[in-house]
């Protein structure tokens, strides 16, 4: 029987949850793993991006400590992260007021759509993600289930609030398709339109933050070197010793983008210089042509320390009232839940969990 398609039957009933808040171009749901050391790539090429969405979409921030532990994660730390990442984002600018912050395991009706994805996805949809084979790396036979319908669960996040956009990376383009396939198959199958097709936001060019140590490899969580990323946690003194011990070459800075060839390092920076300053790769590179690298990072130090100060101060303010930010979460909780549960229930009618009537 599997992969072959069930007959089409009457659509369940459906009520009416879609997002139209007047003025909104549509519902937005976003997920961040509560992995530690969050830093300026997770800032410049995620967050700060979701700030800026804030005023112009319904707005659903999910902290997935479902999809961490798909490998292994120290129970105390996974709770102390979990805190660190909702600080993060709300001392950088996410109102949890206006928006719902919350944990992926609070609202249970994440896990429980995501079984029921289990079931509509095939195999071969999920042998072709790259990122399972990237993480399960040779030792296949040893990943975690989890690992490997990691996308699925990935699909409930968004399917279970009929978000319209999801602001992805580069890298989770291919499992937003895949919650695409599983959206429409869902209401091929059941012949219904119950699910809407998620569209990605894909984030503008250049906000791709690169190791300071290293300018081919991407700024990273998990990089053994905690000199090769600044934390959102880092101090003042901490960012001025990372951006003063950052890899560079012997030149001085070029006067045009074309001079960046071959200088990842350079580019790097000066791309990270440009995203502070809110300035295009073009006029951060025109700002500081023919400058010394000594000089450029004092200036860089500078500006991270300005724009990462508040933020870094504002987290630790909430990290010493960790019952605040658990407090916060409970609201965000009750928020999303209060709209994913319904949404369950029409699944469940559609599937035949639920009467339909
Ligand atoms: P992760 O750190 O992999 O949990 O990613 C959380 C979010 O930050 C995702 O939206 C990533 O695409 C983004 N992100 C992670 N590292 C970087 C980086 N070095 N540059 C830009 N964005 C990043
Ligand atoms: N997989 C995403 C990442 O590693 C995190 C994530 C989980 C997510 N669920 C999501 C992102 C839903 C967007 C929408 O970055």
């Amino acid at each position: 029987m599997s992969g072959s398609t069930p007959p089409a039957r009457e659509g369940a009933p459906s009520e009416d949850n879609r997002p139209s808040p007047a003025g909104l171009k549509g519902r937005i749901l976003s997920g961040i793993q509560p992995t530690g050391n969050i830093h300026l790539g997770n800032y410049l090429g995620a967050i700060r991006n979701w700030v800026g969405l804030q005023k112009d979409f319904e707005c659903l921030f999910c902290i997935v400590d479902l999809h961490a532990i798909t490998v292994w994660q120290d129970p105390q730390e996974l709770t102390r992260t979990t805190r660190e990442v909702a600080a993060a984002m709300i001392a950088a600018g996410i109102d949890p007021a206006a928006n719902a912050l919350f944990v992926q395991s609070h609202v249970p009706a994440h896990a429980q759509l995501a079984w029921v994805f289990n079931c509509v996805a095939r195999l071969g949809w999920l042998n072709r993600m790259t990122q399972f084979k990237d993480k399960a790396g040779k030792n296949r036979e040893n990943a975690s289930a989890g690992l490997y319908v990691y996308p699925n669960l990935m699909a409930a996040d968004i399917l279970v609030y009929k978000a319209t956009h999801v602001p992805v990376g580069e890298d989770q383009k291919q499992h937003l398709e895949l919650a695409r396939d599983i959206a429409q198959k869902f209401n091929n199958d059941y012949g219904v339109a119950l699910f809407p097709q998620p569209e990605p936001v894909i984030r503008g060019p250049g906000m791709r933050v690169m190791s300071l140590r290293d300018g081919s490899k991407k700024m990273s969580k998990s990089d053994p070197s905690d000199f090769s990323r600044i934390n959102m946690t880092d101090d003042a003194e901490t960012i001025a010793g990372k951006v003063r011990k950052a890899t560079t070459d012997p030149n001085p800075l070029p006067d045009s983008v074309a001079g960046l060839e071959g200088r990842a390092e350079a580019a790097n920076l000066l791309n990270i210089y440009a995203a502070l300053t809110d300035q295009t790769l073009e006029q951060a590179v025109a700002e500081q042509a023919g400058q010394q690298f000594s000089q450029f990072k004092a200036r860089l130090t500078e500006t991270a320390v300005a724009v990462l100060g508040p933020i870094n101060a504002e987290m630790k303010r909430l990290m010493n009232d960790p019952a605040e930010i658990d407090r916060i979460l409970a609201k965000g909780a009750a928020k999303a839940n209060s709209i994913a549960a319904p949404v369950l229930r029409e699944v469940y009618k559609t599937v035949g969990f639920l009467p339909a009537v």
